[in-house]
């Protein structure tokens, strides 16, 4: 069977593209098989990650890649062998996975840890078993395999669904999965996209006391808004990691740059805490004096996305608490501009680009 309809959409053909120099163009999606399901994208997030990839900031990127894994729409297509409860008309979504091997002998996938698989597949940028590349959601369709493929609940709008599933999933993985809740005091570093999620979710967790960290005071009303009850200006205060020494028994870091006060952010931890970065830095972490794991016995770690079921898991919560982000609609075909303004760090707090060409509203 033909399509009916094409695959067109923002394309970074080499890395000047992060500067928002990514071109309309059609492209190949996956090839079809019947446990895909394609999707008429309504809405797409953008994420820290789409600039690192576009850039080729990690590793060189396989251009012509479409960005975008925080994806909306609606299900236009679903295969005779999708198991999940999916129909052609659901609102569904897809976030920053697309593929794991989903072998019964993967340990990863066995248990409930897709996200971790080692064949994990990137929704843009990646490339699938059948050979195809996979292209991410600043267009018109996605396509993708229907077991990362999320249906969304009523209650939660197309626009606020979309940057929960990378950059809500992000954050709130690391917290539930390292005991964020009652009798927990919470730090989240970085009050951007992910962060303003970990804010968000620590509260709707239930953690005892959240503590923003940010480079300056300028985030410090809209965090206190989100749900943070203390706020920490790392250039602003010489002596912040002597202040608030000892205070916090988890962080999550969101800072996506390696020039990061790694070392004073440790200061922070109580004995036995830890240290989740989420924020995927180009370069490498700064050194840091291995006492100031050794003396409090913390523990420094690392957490990618969420697997399906955490995201549904997100996404019920988010529903029961009336999770609300603080988002920003941007019309697709302005995505050039949004993303210049998303590397200029202008978003508050995600920049969600709306299809209008498919009758999705600002
Ligand atoms: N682990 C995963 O699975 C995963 C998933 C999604 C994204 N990520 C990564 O997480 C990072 C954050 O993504 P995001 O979408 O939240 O991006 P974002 O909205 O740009 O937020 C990043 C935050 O990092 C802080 N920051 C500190 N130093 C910075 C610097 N020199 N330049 C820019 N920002 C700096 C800023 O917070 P303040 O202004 O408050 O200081 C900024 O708001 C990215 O590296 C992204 O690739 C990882
Ligand atoms: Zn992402
Ligand atoms: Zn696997």
């Amino acid at each position: 069977m033909t399509s009916q309809y094409k695959f067109q959409g923002w394309l970074g053909l080499d890395p000047s593209s992060a500067q928002g120099k990514m071109q309309w163009k059609e492209y190949e999606p996956k090839t079809w098989e019947e446990t895909d399901v394609d999707i008429k994208v309504t809405h797409c997030g953008i994420c820290g990650s789409d600039l690192h990839t576009l850039r080729s900031g990690w590793a060189p990127t396989i251009y012509p890649c479409c960005g975008g894994h925080e994806i909306v729409g609606t299900a236009v297509r679903v295969g005779s062998k999708v198991q999940k409860n999916i129909k052609v008309g659901d609102r569904v979504g897809v976030g920053a996975q697309s593929g794991s091997c989903l072998k019964p002998e993967c340990e990863e996938c066995a248990s409930g840890m897709e996200n971790h698989c080692p064949r994990m597949v990137g929704t843009y940028n990646g490339k699938y078993p059948n050979g195809s590349k996979s292209y991410g959601g600043y267009a018109d369709y996605c396509r993708a395999p229907s077991h990362f493929v999320i249906k969304i609940p009523d209650s939660i709008p197309s626009a606020e669904a979309a940057p929960m599933l990378c950059g809500g999933i992000t954050a709130y993985s690391p917290l539930k999965n390292n005991g964020c809740g009652p009798g927990k005091k919470v730090g989240i570093v970085g009050v951007g996209g992910l962060g303003h999620f970990g804010i968000l979710y620590a509260k709707a967790l239930g953690a005892d006391s959240i503590t923003a960290i940010s480079r300056t005071s300028t985030k410090k009303s809209d965090a206190m808004s989100l749900g943070a009850d203390k706020y920490i200006a790392t250039d602003e205060d010489p002596n912040w990691a002597k202040h608030h020494a000892r205070s916090l028994d988890l962080i999550v870091s969101t800072v996506s740059s390696p020039s990061m006060p790694l070392e004073k952010y440790l200061q922070l931890l109580r004995t036995h805490g830890q240290f989740i970065q989420v924020g995927a830095p180009e370069d490498r972490l700064p050194a840091f004096n291995v006492f100031s794991l050794i003396q409090k016995g913390s523990r420094i770690g690392g957490s990618a996305i969420g697997a399906p079921h955490e995201i549904e898991e997100m996404l019920e919560l988010t529903a029961r608490k009336g999770v609300k982000p603080w988002i920003q609609e941007r019309p697709l075909k302005e995505a050039n501009q949004a993303v210049r303004d998303m590397d200029a760090g202008k978003a508050r707090y995600r920049y969600v680009l709306v299809n209008e060409g498919n009758d999705a509203k600002l």
